[in-house]
């Protein structure tokens, strides 16, 4: 199953994302799935929030592995940390209000804007 997957990659280190990065800036700006704009800007997106920190040229702080822990789970490098956990396989205790009770990303989703973030060099 495609979330235990997820956990089990990122739990041992899988370095190759399989996602795309021009379906992962849809999952950014896109109210429907990450929304991510809502607190992160980023170089070619228009309006964005700033709760989050300006995400350009995290593809050179970060590595994949580094990108994909923070987009599936950001507390477990940053226990609080204001930004919710988009792929998270138990325990949904700090999923912001306005997350509550609507799906989280899907594993594609994250490989996704993994591999989008990535880009952004
Ligand atoms: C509710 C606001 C919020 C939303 C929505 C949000 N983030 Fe964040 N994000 C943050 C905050 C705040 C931080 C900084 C965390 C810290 O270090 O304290 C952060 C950190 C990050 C980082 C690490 C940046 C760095 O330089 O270390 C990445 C990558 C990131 N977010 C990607 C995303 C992606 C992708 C999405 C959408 C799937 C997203 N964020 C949605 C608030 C948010």
């Amino acid at each position: 199953m495609a979330v235990a997957a997820l956990g089990v990659a990122a739990c041992v280190g899988q370095v190759a994302p399989a996602g795309d990065p021009v379906r992962g800036r849809e999952v950014f700006v896109s109210r429907d799935a990450g929304h991510c704009v809502l607190c992160h800007a980023a170089p070619g997106v228009g309006v964005a929030g700033d709760v989050g920190p300006p995400l350009a040229r995290v593809g050179s702080r970060l590595g994949i592995e580094e990108l994909r822990v923070r987009v599936a789970d950001i507390t477990r490098v940053k226990p609080d940390a204001a930004m919710p956990a988009f792929h998270r396989t138990q325990e949904l205790r700090r999923v912001a209000p306005d997350y509550r009770g609507k799906p989280v990303l899907s594993a594609q989703q994250v490989e996704d804007v993994v591999a989008w973030l990535a880009t952004l060099k």
